[in-house]
């Protein structure tokens, strides 16, 4: 079973301390999100698996963690600053701003002549009344220094719209100080920005969010083959979070929607909409993986030279080509790119792992079945009776051993049923339970979030015992 809805897990999430609206208590902003207690301890174990899978796991891979401000030229010769842009449409009826390629429209060639026409429909008021599309640059500007003015061009700055032009200006000082040959990647997690046009659906799309990406050098003409690789094994790793086969689709990018680097991206969809009737729309992008071609790597080197010999980018100080010292080659490596989001993640991971149970009373209950390595907390210390000071004593104690080695919490803010049930909503694996019997056998009860099984555990192996069943590799 998985969420019917992400309103499901919008409500659970606040509910539960996951993720709250963001400025609310003056209003919000448009889809800006905070992550609560439960939620940073999740976002930290999604990119804590990631790296442990694809840096420390790997032989051929280096980590990096570069500047969220970049000296503007970078956006330049990367051609985000002129080709990084939606097309925007306005409705002159209620205002709404809207993204041209996805309005829908039938009978014209283009969405161009769909508005002339007055075939296009704004979404919000069913105006026909809509202008023209014109490119809206989607990177967050700002200037650096004190003295900037708001309009200075030489002071004027970009927030990153990708945290991947970090790893190419820093592809020969990695290269170099670890002394690595192609083929080897260089991983980076980071915050990006994006004036998104449309931003919505909850945590899907946001103006600031995270990404997990790598960047994997190879010689040109062994890219088509990597890139499959990498297609199959990031696939793979959404699988060993436990995210279900059936929620995930590989989907191969049209011409028409490759980026301007791109000569081929597979896209890792997730059934983000179930609730669509259209099965087409219930699916939507979890993560990318583009064959960049030599490109940036190209754009942002002194060097080449066109047919004129004219130089292509006088700012660089640095050729980005690779010796490659066994061939006596020299040649611009192409690029396989793995880019993932941090809270798509994230999202797809509670969606999926979202259960409903009926006890046997008859009453719904709901568990989030998340991966044991992603589970925020790992094990809840409770007390079966909290006016006895011993049992209190015990349970505390208990977690205080615990804690260094596993995320444990002490709960005794209600009756016991109502202790599992909230546990079960956040997804903690193990419940253990200190009873009056424990005072004399030293034992206590490990109650399964998944089965509510119990079975009785010596307080001395309890430790070895909860970490055995926890590795479950990610
Ligand atoms: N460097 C390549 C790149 O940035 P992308 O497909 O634009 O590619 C990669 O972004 C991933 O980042 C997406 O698959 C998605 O998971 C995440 N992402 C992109 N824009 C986002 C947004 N506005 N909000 C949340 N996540 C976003």
């Amino acid at each position: 079973m998985a969420a019917p809805n992400i309103e499901t897990i919008v409500s659970l999430a606040k509910r539960r301390g996951f993720v709250f609206p963001s400025s609310d208590i003056y209003g919000g902003l448009g889809s800006a999100w905070d992550y609560g207690p439960l939620g940073v301890e999740l976002c930290n174990n999604v990119k804590q698996g990631w790296w442990r899978w694809m840096v420390h796991e790997r032989d051929d891979m280096e980590g990096l963690d570069s500047s969220i401000i970049l000296n503007r030229q970078v956006w330049k010769y990367s051609g985000h600053e002129e080709t990084f842009s939606d097309p925007l449409v306005d409705c002159r009826e209620c205002k709404t701003r809207l993204r041209a390629d996805k309005l829908e429209y039938s009978g014209a060639a283009s969405i161009e002549e769909a508005i002339q026409g007055k075939q296009v429909k704004c979404p919000n008021c069913d105006s026909t009344d809509l202008t023209a599309p014109r490119p809206f640059n989607l990177m967050f500007r700002t200037t650096i220094g004190a003295a900037a003015e708001e309009d200075d061009p030489t002071a004027l700055a970009y927030l990153r719209p990708e945290t991947a032009q970090g790893i190419f200006i820093n592809f020969h000082n990695v290269l170099t100080t670890m002394r690595r040959k192609v083929p080897f990647g260089i991983a980076q997690i980071g915050k990006s920005f994006r004036n998104e046009v449309t931003p919505g659906n909850f945590i899907f799309r946001t103006r600031e969010f995270e990404q997990m990406e790598m960047e994997y050098f190879v010689r040109p003409g062994e890219d088509e083959p990597v890139h499959q690789e990498w297609i199959d094994y990031c696939h793979n790793w959404f699988l060993t979070l436990g995210i279900n086969a059936d929620n995930l689709r590989l989907y191969e990018q049209p011409k028409e929607e490759l980026a301007h680097y791109a000569k081929r991206t597979v896209d890792i969809h997730y059934r983000f909409f179930p609730e669509r009737e259209e099965e087409e729309r219930q699916w939507d992008e979890l993560m990318g993986i583009a064959n960049r071609t030599d490109f940036d790597l190209k754009a942002h080197s002194k060097k080449p030279e066109d047919a004129e010999g004219k130089r292509l980018n006088p700012d660089s100080t640095e050729d980005l080509s690779y010796f490659d010292e066994a061939t006596k080659e020299r040649f611009y490596p192409y690029v396989i790119e793995p880019a993932a989001g941090v809270n798509r993640t994230v999202l797809a991971v509670l969606m999926d792992a979202y259960t409903e149970k009926t006890n046997d009373k008859g009453e719904k209950r709901v568990i989030l079945k998340l991966h044991p390595q992603l589970a925020p907390i790992k094990a809840a210390i409770l007390p079966l009776a909290k006016n006895k000071p011993e049992i209190v004593g015990m349970a505390k104690a208990i977690k205080r051993s615990l804690q260094p080695t596993l995320r444990a919490v002490y709960d005794d803010t209600g009756g016991i049923g109502k202790l599992y049930a909230r546990q079960d909503e956040i997804g903690t694996p193990f419940c253990v339970t200190v009873d009056h019997q424990s005072l004399e056998d030293e034992a206590v009860t490990v109650r399964d979030r998944d089965t509510w099984e119990q079975e009785r555990v010596k307080v001395s192996d309890l430790q070895l015992h909860l970490q055995s069943r926890l590795v479950t590799k990610l």
